[in-house]
């Protein structure tokens, strides 16, 4: 048996699998495997327990996603550079070989990240596999720039079941996430003689940089606690993007009376909505929104992405489009050569029809549910401030007195080795000044479970020191329209 020799202690009966798993986790954690211990081939160690070889495989690949194990190709599976480990490093019988990649700051909670350990590796092979098995030689030519038939279909099913969308495989086209989508809309808009878009204030910088690099303009419309307000539309704007599920990032909910009057905006001028529903299956308080693009079809470009769901390094996403766009699309994607991978498409639709990627949301939304309580129950025992946004998504606003506070507090997390983004920090705010409302965005989705404790530890520990030791009051008037964040800002 090639690698170290275990000793794992009794490795139970019944749920072979998960002892092991629980066995090799606790052997990590407590430092008796150190950092780039190889560890035996499956079969071996299989032969060893007693244990049938996929049990072991099963029990690798689950601790290799969770972050404690990393397979290094040509060298089998070894122990990961975990820093928290509990007693991690005292032993020194071992030396690491691995190969150790740049370090990362020790706590990631940026927003817009999933946990990406938890992205689903079995599934995912599986579905590569049995695609790749099942599909014509055909499905590898040049495919249609729509994206293959089997996934649109398979998507048009998931978005009217799951978010009330419109959706027939005909409306959809397949993109390589919501960037690339944005990139062609604005594109194919500007060839129907749209000349601005409006985006939501504060919004992502580079929506708006994605809108300007096709040659439009990015107007701004306010985002208050009832989402972006229409009452700011001028003719001047051909189309409007927003977050109506769980605004980007002040997590409101676009209201319904504000939903009409952007419809109701789009046909009298004969423009078009672009409806981002990123994180859109996230909702942990009640049932989700449903989208708004089921109340115009005709007018609204629904947009989703696996980016959330799944990882944004799977690069895909959907737009169900109006008929009158399809054609302008079709083009952009022909005259700009970014159609999306074939075996990528053909895994997604059997991950799809499997049931499998709504068994893994179903599965991560349990988690994050379950951290986004737990993240305003820590923040509560360092400051008075509540967090802002409805229980949804990936991440939550913690309110902050001025922008000098947030700098100040991004600042010292940095130095503390936290990656934490803010609304002036990150570019969210399109008219940026000193009045505008401060916040830290904390995207709590993004550390592995095994980061996750000391992640809460290390933010309640900077914000407790930078922000929390005054008593919050209002920073600015209550009056509606951007200005007053929903809760108290700490100091
Ligand atoms: C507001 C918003 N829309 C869309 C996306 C998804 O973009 P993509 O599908 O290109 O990863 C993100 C990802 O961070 C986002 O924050």
């Amino acid at each position: 048996m090639s690698g170290v020799d275990l000793h794992l202690g009794a490795i139970g009966d019944g749920g072979k699998g998960r002892s092991l798993e629980a066995a090799l986790r606790e052997a990590v954690r407590s430092g008796r495997l150190v950092a780039g211990t190889r560890l035996p081939g499956t079969r071996g160690l299989a032969a060893d327990l007693g244990l049938s070889r996929g049990t072991v495989v099963a029990a690798y690949t689950q601790l290799v996603a969770e972050g404690w194990l990393v397979g290094v190709p040509g060298s089998g599976t070894r122990v990961a550079d975990v820093p928290f480990g509990v007693g991690h490093g005292e032993s020194t019988t071992a030396v690491s070989t691995a190969p150790t990649p740049p370090s990362p700051p020790d706590v990631d909670l940026r927003p817009g990240r999933p946990d990406l350990s938890s992205f689903p590796r079995t599934a995912w092979a599986s579905s590569v596999r049995r695609a790749l098995s099942a599909a014509s030689n055909d499905a590898l030519d040049y495919g249609d720039d729509a994206g293959l038939p089997v996934l649109r279909a398979a998507l048009a099913d998931y978005v009217s079941r799951t978010r009330g969308v419109a959706a027939d495989a005909g409306s959809v086209l397949v993109t390589g996430g919501f960037m690339h989508a944005l990139g062609l809309l604005a594109r194919a808009l500007g060839g129907l003689g749209v000349r601005a878009v409006a985006t939501e204030d504060p919004g992502l910088a580079r929506h708006r940089e994605l809108i300007t690099a096709a040659g439009l303009a990015a107007v701004p419309l306010t985002v208050g606690r009832d989402g972006a307000d229409p009452g700011e539309l001028t003719s001047r704007a051909g189309a409007a993007l927003l977050t109506p599920a769980h605004q980007h990032p002040r997590g409101v909910v676009l209201a319904p009376d504000r939903r009409a009057a952007f419809v109701a905006w789009a046909r009298r001028r004969d423009g078009y909505l672009i409806e981002d529903d990123y994180d859109g299956e996230f909702r942990y308080d009640q049932q989700p929104v449903g989208a708004m693009q089921a109340l115009a079809p005709d007018r609204v470009v629904y947009a989703g992405s696996a980016s959330k769901a799944l990882a944004p390094g799977v690069r895909l996403g959907w737009l169900v489009v109006p008929p009158a766009l399809r054609g302008p699309l079709l083009e952009a994607i022909a005259e700009t050569g970014t159609s999306v991978p074939a075996i990528d498409q053909l895994a997604l639709a059997d991950l799809i029809a499997r049931g499998d990627y709504d068994r893994h949301i179903r599965r991560v939304r349990l988690m994050y549910r379950r951290r986004r309580a737990e993240l305003a129950q820590r923040l509560a025992t360092v400051t008075p401030t509540g967090l802002d946004g409805v229980a949804a998504g990936l991440h939550a606003l913690l309110p902050l007195a001025s922008a000098d506070r947030e700098r100040e507090l991004v600042d010292a997390a940095a130095r503390d080795g936290i990656r934490l983004h803010g609304l002036h920090t990150a570019g969210y705010w399109h008219r940026p000044g000193p009045e505008r409302p401060a916040a830290l965005i904390i995207g709590y989705a993004t550390p592995p479970p095994h980061a996750w404790r000391r992640s809460l530890d290390a933010l309640a520990a900077v914000v407790g020191r930078v922000a929390g030791q005054t008593v919050a009051t209002r920073n600015s008037s209550a009056r509606d329209g951007g200005r007053s964040p929903s809760a108290r800002p700490a100091k």
